[in-house]
């Protein structure tokens, strides 16, 4: 299909795969995706995972993402994971704000927006996920919590680096749960995004802007998803545990 934006389709693992594992999956998607020129390819393994899988695809289309890091670059942060140690492996993108991390790790939209600004500053490029619960969903509230995130998770950024930005639309009630939002919603919510960036920076930044869906994105309803004329891809978990999936995934957007 014919799109505006460059498709860019994402798989979120989420704390899944040993190593094993996860060089078992790269290679399967090194084979069924090898031809795969039109739509973006991320994988976004555990730490863990993000040395050996980097040997791995090297030499194809497939690029590299992390699923978290710590805004600084350095320091008395135990257990945390910088922008710097990410790019030794070629780590290309970072997930920022998914709503588990906003869940359980109780991120704010200002620590998302520190996290941001360190990623530019060692030209990764954030995946900085939105969207809204199904209570807030039932009173009405999306567009106030998309909103509130959209503003408070891009604070401060210039455009050239809203221009190296991605946003993944995800409505947390549609995560994991099976219930994907109707192709509809998901449009409707982009556009509001779209028009946000519009008002954060400018018409061509918004024009520009990729706004990836996520929340139980399978093979049957990638196409219809990817259709609507403001989602420009997808931040895939569960169904990109198995490289079958995921491949088909990305061949049904095309
Ligand atoms: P899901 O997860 O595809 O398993 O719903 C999406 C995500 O959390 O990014």
């Amino acid at each position: 299909m014919l799109k505006e934006r460059k498709l860019i389709i994402a798989g979120n693992w989420k704390m899944n795969k040993t190593v094993a594992e996860a060089l078992d999956l790269v290679h399967g998607l090194k084979l069924e995706l090898a031809n795969v020129k039109e739509v973006d390819l991320v994988v976004c393994p555990p730490f863990t995972a993000l040395s050996e899988v980097s040997k791995v695809i090297l030499d194809c289309n497939i690029r590299l993402g992390a699923q978290n890091m710590h805004e600084k670059n350095g320091g008395a942060y135990t257990g945390e994971i910088s922008a710097m140690m990410l790019k030794e492996f070629s780590v290309r993108y970072v997930i920022l704000g998914h709503s588990e991390r906003r869940q359980y790790q109780k991120e704010s939209d200002a620590l998302i927006s520190a996290k941001a600004h360190g990623a530019h500053a060692s030209s990764l490029k954030p995946i900085v996920c939105v969207g809204e619960t199904l209570a807030e969903r039932e009173a009405g509230q999306t567009e106030k919590v998309l909103e509130t995130q959209v503003r408070g998770s891009l604070a401060g950024l210039s455009k050239e680096q809203m221009g190296e930005t991605i946003l993944a639309y995800e409505p947390v009630w549609a995560i994991g749960t099976g219930k994907t939002a109707t192709a509809g919603q998901a449009q409707e919510a982009h556009v509001f995004i779209r028009r946000l960036l519009a008002d954060l920076f400018d018409e061509t930044v918004a024009r520009r802007a990729r706004i990836q869906y996520g929340g139980s994105v399978k093979p049957a309803n990638a196409r219809e998803l990817m259709s609507q004329a403001d989602v420009d891809g997808a931040l895939v978990g569960g169904a990109s545990l198995e490289a079958r999936s995921f491949a088909d995934i990305v061949k049904n957007s095309i």
